[in-house]
């Protein structure tokens, strides 16, 4: 396959695309042998040999599993504090990392990939990928509450909301709400903002994958259909 020099080297997993320009230009990368310090420089994949720093490269198989996170595991690739990981769970030859961050308690769907550009998009809220929870709360919500929480909060100086928040329990304490944002505890900083505490979090679905039937710690490899569907936007 003909690829720019720089998507190779990102996907080969070597830097980002703009830091690849910069390893170029730097002229630390080779093709055949041969250091090649010009932009925009197309190969082929299948044919030539390129290296970065002496050192042969090669575009990974991208690879995507949903997880059904249980409680306990923390969602990066490794813990300086010797915690579990969410990589325990899944086959990790290929360098695979979770997009995104669930916390330690959260349970839910977590996608794993080796794939940093898609990763990336996902993240993003323009991308449009919702994230669906359902929270037990430490307290009722009320319908006043759950009509300010889609209104908007200001959160660490942003104005925040959720695009849905349903009452789902007869005692309020239950609730479904849905969001674009992937910050860090933003469904429990929401409630925090209004003096509400988040007892339990479950994400049933992320970017229109959900772990309805799968056990804890279970995975999947998406299929083609599903994996070009991430790559939409919205
Ligand atoms: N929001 C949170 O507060 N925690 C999560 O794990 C995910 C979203």
């Amino acid at each position: 396959m003909k690829i720019r020099l720089n998507k190779f080297l990102s996907s080969a997993g070597v830097s980002s695309r703009r830091k690849a320009e910069q390893l170029i230009q730097e002229g630390r990368v080779e093709i055949n042998g041969k250091t090649v310090i010009e932009l925009g420089i197309i190969i082929d994949d299948e044919r030539d040999v390129v290296s970065v720093d002496g050192e042969k490269k090669k575009v990974e198989k991208k690879v995507y599993y949903l997880l059904n996170k249980p409680k306990g595991f923390v969602t990066t690739t490794k813990d300086e504090k010797g915690r579990d990981t969410v990589m325990l769970l899944v086959p990790n030859s290929q360098n695979l990392f979770p997009v995104g961050r669930l916390d330690v308690n959260t349970t839910g769907a977590l996608l794993l990939t080796n794939d940093g550009d898609l990763a990336n998009q996902l993240l993003h809220p323009s991308y449009g990928k919702k994230r669906y929870y359902t929270a037990k709360l430490s307290r009722p919500l009320s319908q006043d509450h759950a009509d300010r929480l889609k209104r908007g909060v200001l959160l660490e100086g942003r104005r925040s909301k959720f695009v849905d928040v349903d009452i789902v329990s007869n005692d309020g304490f239950h609730v479904k709400v849905s969001t674009l944002e992937g910050r860090n505890h933003f469904v429990k900083k929401m409630f925090e903002s209004i003096g509400i505490f988040v007892n339990e979090l479950h994400r049933d679905s992320f970017a229109g994958l959900n772990v309805k039937d799968m056990p804890f710690g279970s995975y999947r490899p998406l299929s083609d259909i599903e994996i070009n569907k991430l790559r939409e936007n919205k």
